[in-house]
């Protein structure tokens, strides 16, 4: 036999198919079964007739419970009441491995569907987001592969934090104490004088202590460093990707958007329009002035405050010129006012959260040294990385992007747990 795919099936319409997946629903008769099958690119209904099958073949229907697998062949016929449009009228059917009831019924727990999550991955909601997900990766690598950028890679070991000591996943290594990687950042820049143009896609540990819906302790990270290349330059690059990816997903993923319930509508304006660019001290006036809040100078944007200002846009919007203290160490101060850094987080709409955080870097030597005392770090250890503003210092810069924040967004996910196959969060790191 030659299986062809559901999707394909369905496309020819009419004649002979094979087709294999698993029993999405089933419904026995006294002498029809209506079983519709799944495999990852759709589903179909198909009607098994006692007298058109063997009796063996039909004492083995008997005990098809949902999620067995089965092969069968049979005939294509249009039919408007199937979920699908079309049934297939099964002339042979074999099941090839059966199912013991499956404990995923209708409505349950999200915490519950956590706990068995190797077996809700096989849902229509899972499927979908993980295609799309798929999208996206290769969407980032395309994006990158056409503009020059190599892919580049830094270890997941490291002894240095990047992103503040607070997250940061403490590991026995040898009996040394060493860190899971928050960020590629500091190996990146090492490796600018090399190749310039680099880009990676790759986890970030971050012991989060927070249960919101858009932070996991492990993420997929796509980070991006660029030797001479100005801020305003990298806010383009960071835009250019968000419209890339969001483009690649609406022409390729109508079916899955509207199984999982996305107004599309909502992600149209974002190729079509520049992304606003705010300085901090704007985005302290706005949220002011259109949202009653009143923000201290010098305060961080939580997730309250991009909630509020993402509100006011239906486009991503970039904030820059933060202050210094509430900033990593790396970032440049900027030269017209030094108090703030030529920063910026990309916030997403819809109350989606910071989607990308990059900056200029810093190239002073002794400014780096100063900043890195004050948090307390021991230089020692970023000796490697002052090496950098040593030999041949250039102006770069780069960001990071959480591909789970974008794939939340561009799905609609009530969660960023559902954005990544086996979430690990602050309370699960189970299954
Ligand atoms: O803003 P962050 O901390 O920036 C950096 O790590 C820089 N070193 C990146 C760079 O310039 N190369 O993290 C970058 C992005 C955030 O904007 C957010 O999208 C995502 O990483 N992110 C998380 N995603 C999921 N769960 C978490 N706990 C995340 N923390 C950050
Ligand atoms: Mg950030």
């Amino acid at each position: 036999m030659k299986f062809t795919s559901i999707k394909e099936s369905l496309e020819k319409r009419k004649g002979k198919v094979s087709i294999r997946g698993w029993v999405y629903r089933e419904r026995k008769q006294k002498d029809t079964a209506f079983l519709v099958l799944r495999d990852s690119t759709d589903i179909i209904q198909c009607v098994v007739k006692q007298d058109k099958i063997s009796k063996k073949e039909w004492e083995e229907i008997q005990k098809i419970l949902i999620e067995s697998s089965v092969e069968l062949e049979g005939t294509l016929k249009e039919d408007k009441r199937a979920p699908t449009g079309f049934e297939i009228q099964v002339e042979k059917i074999k099941v090839i491995g059966f199912s013991e009831k499956f404990p995923i019924a209708k409505d349950q727990s999200p915490e519950f569907l956590l706990d068995v999550r190797h077996l809700w991955l096989r849902s229509r909601k899972m499927t979908a987001i993980l295609k799309i997900r798929s999208t996206i990766f290769r969407a980032i690598h395309d994006y990158f592969r056409s503009l020059s950028y190599y892919e580049y890679h830094s270890p997941s070991f490291t002894p240095t934090a990047a992103e503040g000591g607070s997250t940061l996943f403490k590991v026995d290594y040898f009996g040394k104490e060493v860190y899971l990687t928050q960020t590629w950042q500091l190996y990146a820049e090492a490796a600018i004088f090399s190749l310039e143009k680099i880009y990676t896609i790759a986890p970030s540990f971050r012991a989060e202590k927070s249960k919101t819906a858009r932070h996991l302790t492990e993420y997929w990270h796509t980070e991006v460093e660029t030797a001479w290349q100005s801020f305003d330059e990298l806010l383009d690059l960071g835009e250019g990707l968000i419209k890339h990816i969001v483009k690649e997903v609406l022409s390729k993923h109508q079916e899955e958007l509207k199984i999982l319930g996305r107004d599309i509508k909502k992600l149209e304006p974002v190729i079509k329009k520049k992304f606003p660019r705010i300085k901090y001290t704007e985005a302290l006036k706005l949220l002011k002035e259109k949202k009653g809040l009143t923000i201290p100078h010098g305060k961080d944007l939580r997730t309250i405050e991009e909630d509020k200002l993402s509100e006011l846009f239906d486009t991503p919007v970039f904030v820059t010129h933060y202050p210094k203290e509430i900033k990593a160490f790396y970032m440049k101060q900027d030269p017209k006012d030094p108090k703030y850094v030529l920063g910026t987080d990309l916030v997403a709409p819809e109350g989606y959260g910071e989607l990308i955080g990059g900056s200029e870097r810093e190239t002073d030597l002794k400014e780096l040294i100063k900043r890195l005392k004050s948090q307390g770090e021991d230089i020692k250890k970023y000796e490697f990385f002052l090496d950098t503003r040593r030999y041949g210092s250039v102006p770069h810069s780069g960001f990071g992007m959480g591909v789970e924040r974008v794939i939340s967004w561009i799905c609609g996910l009530d969660s960023i747990k559902d954005a990544i196959p086996f979430p690990r969060t602050m309370l699960r790191v189970t299954p």
